[in-house]
C-alpha cells in the first residue's frame, strides 16, 4: 500500500490486526511512502519497487483530490495540484511500474476516474490554467485532470503492445461517501454527507412513465 502518511496507514494496519486477526482475518499489507505531491517521491517509489525484481499484477491508482472551494495551488513540481495529483503522478508512475507490470502480466492499471470528466477540458498549451482563457475553479481543476487520466489511460492502453499483456482502465466509483470532503466547512460537509440519502430517495420516488 503507497500512501503519503506511513504512520497512520501502519496505525490503521496494527488496529485490523488487534481487532479481526484473531478471528482469522489477518492482513498482509506492506506501507511504503508515496507522496504525489512530489514527482521525486513517486521516482523514488518506483525504483524501491522494481528493484525487488518482483512481478506487479495490479497497479490500482485510486488516491486523487477534489480541493472544492480551495484557491488554485501549485506543487513544489510546478504544476496545478489537481494535475499533478490526479493525472501526472499517476502517469509517471504507472509508466515507471511497467517493468514490474511486465513481470506480473498479465497485468493491470486501473484508473480512479469520475464522471465529471465529461465536463472537463484538456488544453495541452495551458494544462495549469493560468492563460486566464478559461478562469480556474477547482472544479474546472478537477474535472479537465481527470479527462486528462482518460486520455492518457488511452494512449498507455494503445501503445502498449499486445504481447506485454498489461491493459489500462478508468473506472467510476459514482457518488461515494469518503473523505472527499474533510477540508470543507462543517455546514458544506453536512450536507455533502446528505447527499447519497436524497439521492436514493429521490430515485426511490422516481418512477418510469
Ligand atoms: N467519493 C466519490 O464520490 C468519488 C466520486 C468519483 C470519483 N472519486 C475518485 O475516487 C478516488 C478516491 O477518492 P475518495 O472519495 O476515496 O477520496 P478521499 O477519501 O479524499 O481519499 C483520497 C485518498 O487520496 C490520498 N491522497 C491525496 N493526496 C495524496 C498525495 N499527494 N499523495 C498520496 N496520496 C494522496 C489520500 O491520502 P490521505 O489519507 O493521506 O489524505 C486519501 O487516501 C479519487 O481518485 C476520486 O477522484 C470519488
Amino acid at each position: 500500500m503507497a500512501v503519503r502518511n506511513t504512520k497512520a496507514a501502519n496505525e490503521l494496519i496494527q488496529k485490523w490486526q488487534n481487532e479481526w486477526s484473531g478471528m482469522g482475518l489477518p492482513l498482509n499489507i506492506e506501507v511504503m511512502e508515496l507522496d504525489l505531491l512530489s514527482l521525486d517521491s513517486v521516482v523514488r517509489f518506483a525504483e524501491a519497487w522494481n528493484a525487488r525484481l518482483g512481478p506487479l499484477h495490479v497497479l490500482i491508482n485510486n488516491a486523487g483530490i477534489f480541493s472544492i472551494g480551495e484557491p488554485q495551488k501549485f506543487s513544489k513540481d510546478g504544476y496545478e495540484e489537481h494535475l499533478q495529483v490526479n493525472h501526472l503522478a499517476p502517469a509517471l508512475l504507472s509508466v515507471l511500474l511497467l517493468p514490474s507490470l511486465i513481470r506480473g502480466s498479465p497485468s493491470r492499471i486501473v484508473n480512479l476516474n469520475s464522471v465529471m470528466h465529461y465536463v472537463g477540458f484538456v488544453d495541452t498549451k495551458d494544462m495549469n490554467i493560468v492563460s486566464r482563457k478559461r478562469k480556474y475553479t477547482s472544479l474546472v481543476g478537477y474535472s479537465s485532470s481527470k479527462l486528462a487520466q482518460i486520455m492518457f489511460s488511452s494512449v498507455l492502453h494503445k501503445r502498449l503492445p499486445a504481447e506485454s499483456g498489461i491493459s489500462v482502465v478508468c473506472v467510476s466509483p459514482g457518488i461515494v461517501q469518503t473523505n472527499v470532503a474533510r477540508d470543507l466547512p462543517m455546514i458544506v460537509q453536512a450536507v455533502y454527507h446528505l447527499v447519497p440519502y436524497l439521492l436514493q430517495h429521490s430515485l426511490l420516488c422516481w418512477r418510469p412513465s
